[in-house]
């Protein structure tokens, strides 16, 4: 099995949780280290969460705090009727074996750890994008020494669908939106896996119920962690189950295969009413669109295999891959 050494920028979170134990119990993983950010909560609650789960899932793999805000606004409210009042869907939370802090800041953890594994680092970046952000800003040539960079967030209107938190705005890419077009314009390979297929991958309440029955620890929190965020999803969606944001992201990283994707530049709005909408320009689009053209092209995910991506976090959580 290939390895990945993979940096996970996250705003923990529900789904940021499930896909962190989803990391932590995959052989092919090597987790380099957390990395918060503001988003679903505060920093504050984000950093305890990620010291939290790296301390019970992921023991020895450092934490390093990020961004408290989007780099040129004031930063959103905390989305605790989804997350919960603790980010994580309000479960206790025992954080006797957390995981210490690096001293460092997000930006500079994840410089210094793709500097020391030139082109091997993958970064797993599942909320606002503003720690990505600050360490092109810090070193910009560190880029090119990125192996490549998976993004949770966006949405390409494949299903219709262009937003969750606006008609038009994802809440990652809203988090930061100026981050966010910064990121999908450097010299990295970027692969966005947005709501075209992550609201198409649904984990129903038997799936894991049924983690619950049969995998354990792992399993018994992924349920207990997910009680919270399924009530959010029947009286916000009438869904008996829950959308698998962050997971996906990690799948995409182990299994590529699973996902059709899109090549060609993405941008961000950064203001207007549609501020945080993500727009492609196909690469197979012949008409000029100067404000695209100058960029890198990124791989943005348009369809999914449903049941390999839920069988693939199934087998990982149970230990039967
Ligand atoms: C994304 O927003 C956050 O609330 C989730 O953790 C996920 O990363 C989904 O739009
Ligand atoms: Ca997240």
């Amino acid at each position: 099995m290939s390895q990945h050494k993979i940096i996970y920028d996250t705003d923990p979170g529900v789904d940021d949780a499930m896909a962190l134990v989803f990391q932590a119990r995959h052989p092919a993983i090597e987790l380099l280290g957390l990395t918060s950010v503001f988003g679903n909560a505060t920093i504050q609650t984000t950093t305890r969460n990620a010291r939290f789960l790296a301390g019970r899932f992921a023991p020895g793999v450092p934490v390093a705090q990020g961004a408290a805000a989007p780099l040129k606004r004031i930063a959103p409210d905390p989305l605790a009727w989804i997350h919960g009042d603790n980010g994580l869907g309000n479960i206790a939370l025992d954080m006797s074996g957390a995981a210490t802090l690096d001293e460092r800041p997000a930006h500079r953890f994840i410089i210094d750890a793709v500097r020391a594994h030139p082109g091997e680092v993958t970064l797993v970046a599942v909320g606002p994008l503003t720690n990505l952000a600050l360490a092109l800003a810090d070193d910009p040539q560190f880029a090119t020494l990125v192996k490549q960079v998976v993004i949770m967030g966006g949405a390409f209107g494949t299903d219709g669908v262009l937003g969750n938190v606006t008609p038009a705005a994802e809440a990652n890419i809203l988090g930061d939106p100026d981050a966010a077009d910064r990121v999908f314009g450097a010299q990295w390979p970027v692969a966005i896996v947005g709501l075209d297929v992550t609201q198409r991958t649904i984990m129903s309440h038997d799936y894991l119920a049924s983690l619950r029955e049969r995998g354990g620890a792992a399993g018994q929190f992924v349920w207990d962690v997910s009680r919270h965020y399924e009530a959010f999803h029947e009286e916000s969606a009438q869904l008996k189950g829950i959308y698998v944001h962050d997971s996906s992201a990690v799948a995409y990283v182990l299994a590529p295969h699973l996902y059709s994707t899109r090549r060609g530049p993405v941008r961000v709005l950064t203001e207007g009413i549609a501020v945080g909408q993500t727009i492609q320009k196909p690469a197979t689009m012949p008409v000029p669109a100067p404000a695209w053209d100058s960029r890198p092209a990124c791989e943005v995910c348009v369809d999914v295999d449903v049941d390999g991506m839920l069988a693939l976090y199934e087998k990982t959580i149970l230990g039967t891959l």
